[in-house]
């Protein structure tokens, strides 16, 4: 590790490792009707929910599931993209970060929840394996439901797993 990477906590809040990212709508996140296609806004999720997971493990990671994403709204051009990502559940090596996205067209302020997602990342020690990360340490009633919810999706994707060939 670099030598100016602090030492681990035992454990960190939700709170402290939020991220929000901001994306303005271009013509190039675009088809030709000008709705943003879900590819761009998957990425921008993943991203954000990278960074959540990097901060909270002081790790690389890498995204070892996303669960599936339903798009209530469409994105248009000119709309700002904000995607709030916050951890919700953590294992021994990974973690579960939860993140809402919304849409402002700046004009009007009108701004729409276009969709959420949950979704896993791993830390990776130098060898490239798994390698512990800090617990996550419930703060409010909120954070104490999330980590339940969040510990029960985990095992269903690890029940799926096993049943994957
Ligand atoms: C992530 C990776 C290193 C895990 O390797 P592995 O041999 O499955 O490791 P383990 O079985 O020890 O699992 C590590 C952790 O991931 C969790 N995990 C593994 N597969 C999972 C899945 N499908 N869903 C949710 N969690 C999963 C395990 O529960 C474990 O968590 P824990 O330590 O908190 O209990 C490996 O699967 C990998 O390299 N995947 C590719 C990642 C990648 O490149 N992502 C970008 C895709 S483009």
């Amino acid at each position: 590790m670099a030598e100016n990477v602090p030492p681990l906590p035992r454990a960190k809040a939700p709170a402290d490792t939020e991220v929000t990212l901001n994306q303005l709508m271009m013509p190039e996140h675009s088809n030709g009707h000008g709705n943003v296609h879900g590819g761009i806004i998957m990425k921008l999720v993943d991203e954000t929910a990278a960074i959540a997971a990097m901060r909270h493990a002081q790790r690389p990671v890498v995204t070892v599931a996303i669960d599936s994403m339903t798009f209530r709204e469409p994105v248009r051009v000119n709309d700002l993209v904000t995607c709030r990502a916050r951890l919700t559940y953590v294992g021994k090596t990974s973690m579960e970060v939860g993140v809402l996205v919304t849409a402002e067209d700046p004009i009007t302020g009108v701004t729409t929840h276009t969709n959420s997602a949950f979704l896993v990342f791993v830390a990776l020690g130098e060898d490239r394996r798994p390698t512990e990360v800090p617990a996550l340490a419930p703060v409010t009633d909120d954070d104490f439901r999330r980590f339940e919810e969040g510990l029960a999706r985990q095992k269903q994707r690890l029940a799926r797993r096993a049943q994957t060939p």
